[in-house]
């Protein structure tokens, strides 16, 4: 659940259909692959209206999304984002309806489920929250949202509308958001959801230093966990979480997303992956069990290893 949304244990980050991991597939493909997300159990999906090629124009993922879902609107919870600049004479509300009303015509819907300020800008985060609170009450949005946030600017918001997501970096070499950023979450009934919950990749353990990423529109040439010497001293990482997988019958990247599950009620990881295989690989997480025992031991093995490269809250 995601305050009182509720959705498949693990959702789908659609931002690689259109931006971030190099060449996209034919839209016919992405499509295909949305929707088989969804007949494989999946009820929730990530876009954000910047997510296309290059992040060069708006909506290119909105609408491949909307194209994917529309025949089980009903059925789906949609998270879209915007990016909020106004200038000092501007309405919060206006502008911020002005992105939603584009972003739902894209979506092929009459509203959006979970609406979220992409980035912190200038706008102070009550403004942002008192708009999102009328956009609740108009029924344009059921929920709302912030990514890449802090306990303090959580903590500013909520008290001014109750958020139902908090979308932050979130994976077993990213835990920044375990010191407070989740326990808040969790005692203020706020879903937490990870993006990146794979580390782009790493924790699949199919990366290795030798592995050369695609020159155009792919964040991991800049990823600080794949740089090359990065790559190579997390492989004792990635190396237990082999092992572990072996032992349960399941991939290194189906285990890691297995611990997230395991050790917080409220987390809901969206994984990203423009491959239909792996789509429903990482969906099929949610059928790996770990027993306390288990996850203790993967928990106490994870402690002990140094984690090299490190993103936090910063960054884009
Ligand atoms: N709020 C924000 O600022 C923000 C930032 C980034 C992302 N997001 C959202 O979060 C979603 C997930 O983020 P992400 O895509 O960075 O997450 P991720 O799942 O950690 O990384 C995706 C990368 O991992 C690979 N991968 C995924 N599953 C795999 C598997 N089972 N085996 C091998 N490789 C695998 C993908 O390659 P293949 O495609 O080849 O499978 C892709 O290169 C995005 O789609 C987006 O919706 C939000």
């Amino acid at each position: 659940m995601l305050q009182n949304i509720e959705v498949s244990e693990i959702g789908m980050g659609c931002m690689a259909f259109s931006h971030g991991y190099g060449q996209i597939p034919p839209e016919s493909y992405s499509i295909e692959a949305i929707q088989g997300a969804y007949e494989h159990g999946c009820t929730f999906f990530d876009t954000a209206e910047v997510y296309s090629p290059n992040l060069s124009g708006i909506g290119h993922n909105e609408r491949i999304v909307g194209k994917a879902l529309k025949d089980v609107r009903q059925n789906v919870v949609i998270a879209t984002k915007l990016f909020l600049r106004v200038s000092p004479f501007g309405n919060v509300y206006q502008t911020i309806r002005e992105h939603l009303e584009a972003s739902i015509c894209r979506l092929q819907t009459d509203m959006v489920d979970i609406y979220y300020l992409h980035r912190m800008g200038s706008v102070p985060v009550e403004k942002t929250a008192e708009a999102m609170g009328r956009l609740i009450e108009e029924g344009l949005i059921r929920g709302w949202g912030l990514s890449q946030v802090d306990t303090d600017i959580i903590d500013r918001a909520q008290k001014v509308t109750p958020l139902a997501a908090i979308q932050n970096i979130y994976s077993m070499v990213e835990r920044d958001s375990e010191q407070s950023i989740i326990p808040y979450c969790m005692k203020n009934n706020i879903g937490f959801v990870p993006f990146s919950p794979i580390a782009s990749g790493l924790l699949s353990g199919k990366i290795t230093p030798e592995t050369r990423f695609e020159k155009n529109d792919d964040v991991r040439n800049w990823v600080p966990q794949l740089s090359r010497g990065n790559i190579a001293g997390n492989q004792p990482i990635v190396e237990m979480l082999k092992e572990f997988a072996q032992k349960k019958n399941a991939t290194p990247a189906q285990i890691s997303l297995a611990w997230m599950l395991h050790k917080y009620p409220n987390v809901v990881p969206i994984p990203g992956s423009k491959n239909k295989e792996r789509i429903t690989e990482n969906l099929n997480a949610s059928a790996v069990e770990l027993s306390d025992l288990e996850f203790t031991a993967l928990e106490d093995s994870l402690n002990q290893l140094k984690v090299y490269g490190h993103r936090g809250l910063g960054g884009f």
